[in-house]
């Protein structure tokens, strides 16, 4: 399915073959969303920011303002119907999809722990396991959707409130929706960083593209996923337990 040169970065057969088992992750309509939701984020992040920036006002003056406007409100409604398509199309996986982001437990606290020595100074023994999203996919999920939120109320209130509600209300609706425009555009540079620049995190990308990930590295990621949670805390155990005699041997 996937190209060799992938498959090469992956699992050794015999005789120098590489055979690379590929289970599924995404469906077909959950990379639609994602890259739906992307495109329409970055084209609502241009256009706000011409708005918000006061060095780029001379662009939202006169027809290129209106446009621009026009512009940032087909790509919020754009934006808010692709969640409600992957809903109503996949409710099932929308739902797991869902619970799964927003389950939090002791192994996220640990990831976060680990997260800088592994992803930054290549420390890579002994990893909290991980469900179908990590911890760090988790976070970006949740302040994304989060955002999105407050995106919509206060995008809604300030589209049609203007001269409806108090000049005080109206003020506090762009002043939310710029918090939530600087809080989720850093979220999307780390996010962007991890799943395009990353060395490690290749197989995301993948997932992405081709909605399949190698079970070599579901294995070694997500293992909760993977294994479930029996089997997981059990290799987790022994990974810990490896790391613990090596660190103490380089202190003997
Ligand atoms: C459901 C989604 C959204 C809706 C309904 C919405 C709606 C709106 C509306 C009506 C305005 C006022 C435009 C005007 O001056 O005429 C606005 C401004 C703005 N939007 Fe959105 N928007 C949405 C999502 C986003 C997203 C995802 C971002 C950035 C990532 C964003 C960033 C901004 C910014 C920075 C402004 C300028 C606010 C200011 O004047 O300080 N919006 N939005």
């Amino acid at each position: 399915m996937i190209g060799n040169r992938t498959a090469r970065m992956d699992e050794q057969g015999e005789g120098g073959v590489i055979r690379v088992r590929w289970i599924p992750k995404y469906t077909a309509m959950e990379r639609v969303f994602h890259w739906g939701h992307t495109v329409t984020f970055l084209a609502l992040a241009m256009t706000g920011m011409i708005l918000f920036f006061p060095f780029l006002r001379p662009l939202a003056q006169g027809e290129g303002g209106y446009l621009v406007r026009l512009m940032h409100r087909a790509m919020a409604i754009a934006y808010g119907t692709l969640p409600l398509i992957y809903i109503i199309l996949e409710p099932r996986r929308a739902i797991m999809s869902l619970k799964s982001v927003f389950k939090v437990s002791g192994y996220d606290i640990e990831w976060i722990k680990g997260m800088i020595p592994y992803y930054m100074f290549g420390r890579h023994e002994a990893m909290a396991p991980q469900d179908r999203f990590n911890t760090g996919e988790k976070l970006n999920a949740v302040v994304i959707i989060l955002g999105s939120v407050v995106f919509a109320i206060t995008g809604l209130l300030m589209w049609f409130g203007k001269g409806v509600l108090p000049i005080g209300a109206f003020q506090a609706m762009v002043v939310l929706h710029d918090v939530a425009m600087i809080v989720t555009v850093c979220m999307f540079i780390v996010h962007f960083f991890l799943a395009v620049v990353h060395p490690l995190m290749w197989a995301g990308l993948v997932s992405m593209r081709f909605g399949v990930t190698s079970a070599a590295y579901a294995q070694e990621h997500h293992a909760l996923w993977y294994y479930g949670p029996e089997r997981a805390e059990e290799i987790y155990e022994d990974k810990k337990a490896v790391r613990k005699a090596e660190d103490q041997s380089s202190v003997d």
